[in-house]
């Protein structure tokens, strides 16, 4: 008889051998510089190779900054390497209470809380948050880290109900409002109704429309929840995030101003994208929430705190954002030329404000050829399949940066062109 690990091991080649026969085993590219506009990598022959880079979510070329990667440094030596330690225990250091105050103010909410991702986030909120004879109610679109959340919550907490919409839908056939009359009409939905999706949606590169979806969760009396994981430090003026660019924030400091659109009621984000790229999540909302995921929150009860570095460079991104808002703006206009110059050169790329532009290509494999065929002209950009994206929704996604100059966004037109 084979052993247990022998049948494993059996099982795992077959599935491995399957993905490189189809064309759709990843690579993983070896970087041997820091995050930026160029990077250097390493190439096929074990040679370092510079590349631009158009696949990081390093939205404000802030991962790289000198005084960011400094405050890290700075955390390092006056804290050490870490708490060691669940935050209820003995895990919270100051730049933790330092990082979550900067968080809300961004967000223009009373509180926040950090987690070592965005994941753990989205799984501390809902299945602390909700209760027997709720409803959580999605977006298909949404992010993977919201879906298991969701499925976690329902495993955890028996009697929480689950609906899906699809993408953007507001009304008619299959849409938000449509999930909110069924969940109203079910006499077993007695608690709390919430709603969630993302801001930016992370494949599509496109926005969901918080205003009206506010509109309608105030029709249902329903809590809305935005993750905005790729819209913080890029939408808006400030960057505030896609709240801000829908007119629902309060002014930085001005509590008593509410916003004429209303406001979000909780988020969920990184701060391993723009925000400084370390790692890192949050979530952001009243300071009860905040209380309640404290006291109650698994992942913060059995799990270790955001490393001290983190938060004291993340800290520093949130400062030079706000100091800097022309960053903000270069990245507006840089994400204006890209998508001009993509689409003049004959691809289809969505219309929308957001730093993600993807070009459908609907096949796994091309997609993967096609971004390896971009590495070797010198502009590392991903190719997305299946299970990333639905099958047959294959695409090659571009991300621009403020770091990109307008010479780097030719260099990866040119490059699409000769495709
Ligand atoms: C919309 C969205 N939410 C959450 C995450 C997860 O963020 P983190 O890496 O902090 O877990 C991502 C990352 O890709 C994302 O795109």
């Amino acid at each position: 008889m084979q052993t247990a690990s022998a049948l494993f091991d059996q099982r795992t080649d077959a599935l491995l051998a399957k993905l490189r026969a189809e064309g759709l085993y990843k690579h993983l590219q070896m970087i041997e510089s820091p995050m930026d506009a160029a990077i250097r990598i390493r190439g096929e022959d074990g040679k370092p190779r510079e590349v631009l880079c158009f696949c990081s979510n390093n939205y404000l070329g802030l991962a790289n900054h000198p005084e960011v990667v400094e405050a890290g440094i700075q955390g390092l030596k006056d804290f050490g390497a870490g708490t060691a330690s669940v935050r209820f225990i003995c895990g919270t250091f100051s730049p933790h209470e330092t990082i979550e105050k900067s968080i809300a103010r961004l967000m223009g909410t009373e509180a926040a809380y950090t987690f070592v991702s965005a994941w753990t986030a989205a799984e501390a909120l809902f299945p602390t948050a909700c209760e027997p004879g709720d409803i959580i109610i999605s977006d298909e679109l949404n992010h993977a880290c919201i879906i298991d959340a969701i499925r976690l919550t329902t495993v955890i907490k028996k009697g929480v109900f689950k609906d899906v919409y699809k993408n953007n839908r507001l009304d008619g056939e299959g849409s938000l409002r449509a999930a909110l009359e069924r969940a109203r009409a079910n006499k077993d939905i007695t608690g709390q109704v919430w709603v969630v999706t993302d801001g930016v949606f992370s494949m599509e590169g496109s926005i969901a429309d918080l205003a009206k979806m506010r509109r309608l969760c105030d029709e249902f009396n329903a809590i809305l929840v935005v993750d905005d994981s790729h819209g913080h430090g890029v939408m808006g003026k400030l960057g505030r995030g896609t709240h801000e660019y829908c007119n629902m924030v309060r002014p930085l400091d001005g509590w008593d101003q509410k916003p004429v659109n209303g406001e979000v009621d909780v988020f969920t984000g990184t701060l391993g994208k723009a925000l400084g790229g370390g790692a890192g999540g949050f979530v952001a909302g009243s300071r009860r929430l905040i209380e309640l995921l404290i006291q109650r929150g698994r992942p913060t009860l059995f799990s270790n705190a955001l490393p001290v570095t983190v938060a004291c460079s993340a800290n520093k991104a949130i400062e030079v954002l706000l100091r800097e808002p022309q960053r903000v703006a270069r990245l507006r206009d840089n994400v204006a030329y890209a998508r001009k110059k993509i689409k003049e050169a004959g691809f289809d790329v969505l219309e929308s404000p957001t730093a993600i532009c993807p070009i459908i290509v609907h096949d796994t494999a091309k997609a993967i050829a096609m971004s390896k065929r971009l590495l070797e002209l010198g502009v590392f950009v991903i190719g997305f399949g299946y299970p990333v994206v639905p099958e047959g929704h294959a695409r090659l996604r571009c991300q621009i940066s403020a770091a990109h100059t307008k010479a780097h966004i030719d260099q990866l037109v040119a490059s699409l062109r000769k495709l």
